[in-house]
């Protein structure tokens, strides 16, 4: 990895979740850079002023009042891996892990290399966004006997119509999604937390997915492209809004006190059957989400960015927003104002033995509740939504994510040894 020279040309960002971010954490001549609210927001709402040049330069702040990787903007490769517990881990066992984790986390967010035991896996290379998210299951909180902890947040989801779910791979104990602009730089970051995992856990499962890069879309702002050819995150909320921080960060009052500054990520492993979306044509696919497939506009007209009119009437008497679009059944207004920030990463593992794309959407919602975040949204597209017949919902996981953490401490302190509430 990089010394200090290098990192006198990285450029730090904190995702706070505030417009002006204060009180980073500077490396040695690194520049703050605080994320600006006038440019587009991409794919997590956030703003980035990245170029394809300074790709492996910039730098998320570990430190702080969230964990970065609930609201940083979208990097191009994502992997989310769960854990289980071994049978008779103590309390203690899963402190050490946390802390390793988070140190972990903490370095090689930095683009340092380990203290020990580095397998040089990213030597050379930048931390190139680098964001390393833990969060914990409500099985886990079960299994140390911490049950009167587990927030009502963290209660299973409901079963959804349509759900075609494999156990095996969802849910999970623990988990951690690292997520970079460099694949080598991701799983330099992975091994690293599996190898401390193994002491007393074993891999549930893992998912590996990819996204845009920045210097590959139109600007480094754009919002990316699903497997579909869909702009996916328009409507995402925006980073620096009122709105933003209380859609997505479990607030003061809400909760148990380890919970505050968390957030709830839904994980669902969505499969598109894209060899029957493939057989509409163009309008029939708009038609199916509501939006231009190239430019993203809604079908009542404007641009990317303009407020789709659900009332608009076509010229020949049609909805110009059909009743089942995607965005009609998804949209706040018709889902009790609930909210949700997706940060979704695609799949492609090949074909399946029927000669169909195993491919489709790591889904991923955060919020602060999901009970009236994204179940009251997918109660809603699982029945109305037209989409519906284009995927298959294949794996599902809740997890809690944990808030953020100063330097020197580690992340879930006060529920390991604080005793939580
Ligand atoms: C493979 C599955 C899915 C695909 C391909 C997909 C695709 C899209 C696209 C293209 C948009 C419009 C652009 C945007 O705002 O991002 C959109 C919007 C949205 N989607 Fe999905 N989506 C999927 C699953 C889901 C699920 C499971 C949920 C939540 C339960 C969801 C919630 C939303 C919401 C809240 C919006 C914004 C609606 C608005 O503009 O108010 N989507 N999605």
């Amino acid at each position: 990895m990089p010394g200090a020279g290098a990192l006198s040309r990285r450029r730090l960002f904190a995702y706070t979740g505030a417009v002006g971010a204060t009180g980073l954490a500077v490396g040695a001549g690194a520049t703050a850079l605080a994320t600006s609210g006038s440019a587009p927001p991409n794919a997590a709402g956030s703003t980035s002023t990245a170029s394809a040049a300074d790709v492996g330069d910039e730098q998320l702040a570990f430190y702080g009042t969230h964990q970065p990787g609930v609201a940083a903007p979208a990097q191009s490769h994502g992997f989310l891996a769960a854990f289980d517990v071994k049978p008779g881990t103590t309390i203690a066992q899963v402190k050490s892990l946390v802390q390793q984790w988070s140190s972990i986390a903490a370095t090689t967010m930095a683009g340092r290399s380990l203290a020990s035991g580095d397998d040089a896996m990213a030597y050379g290379r930048g931390p190139s966004s680098l964001s390393v998210t833990v969060g914990i299951g409500a099985s886990l909180l079960t299994k140390l006997g911490l049950s009167h902890q587990i927030p009502p947040a963290l209660a299973p989801l409901p079963a959804f119509l349509n759900d075609a779910l494999d156990p095996a791979a969802g849910d999970g104990d623990l988990c951690v999604l690292a997520a970079a602009n460099d694949g080598l730089v991701a799983t330099h970051a992975l091994r690293a937390l599996q190898r401390a995992a193994a002491s007393c856990c074993t891999q549930r499962w893992q998912v590996n997915g990819f996204a845009d890069a920045a210097g590959s879309m139109p600007t480094p702002t754009s919002t990316p492209r699903n497997l579909m050819g869909q702009l996916d995150g328009t409507g995402n909320p925006r980073q620096g809004t009122a709105a933003f921080d209380g859609t997505v960060y479990v607030p003061e009052n809400g909760g148990p006190a380890w919970m505050r500054g968390g957030s709830y990520l839904v994980f669902r492993k969505i499969r598109m059957l894209l060899d029957d979306w493939d057989t509409l044509d163009r309008s029939a696919q708009e038609a199916v989400i509501g939006r231009d497939k190239l430019s993203g506009a809604p079908l009542s007209g404007g641009g990317e960015f303009t407020a789709p009119d659900y009332a608009k009437f076509t010229a020949s008497g049609a909805l110009a927003i059909p009743a089942g679009a995607h965005i009609r059944q998804a949209a706040a207004q018709n889902n009790n104002g609930a909210t949700i920030l997706r940060r979704a990463f695609n799949y492609y593992d090949g074909l399946r033995s029927d000669g169909t794309p195993d491919a489709g959407l790591l889904f991923m919602a955060f919020q602060a509740d999901p009970a009236t975040g994204f179940t009251i949204i997918q109660q809603r597209l699982a029945g109305a939504d037209t989409l519906s017949t284009f995927i298959r919902h294949e794996a599902s996981a809740l997890f809690a994510i944990l808030p953020g953490c100063d330097q020197g401490d580690y992340l879930g302190r006060q529920l390991l040894e604080g005793g939580g509430v």
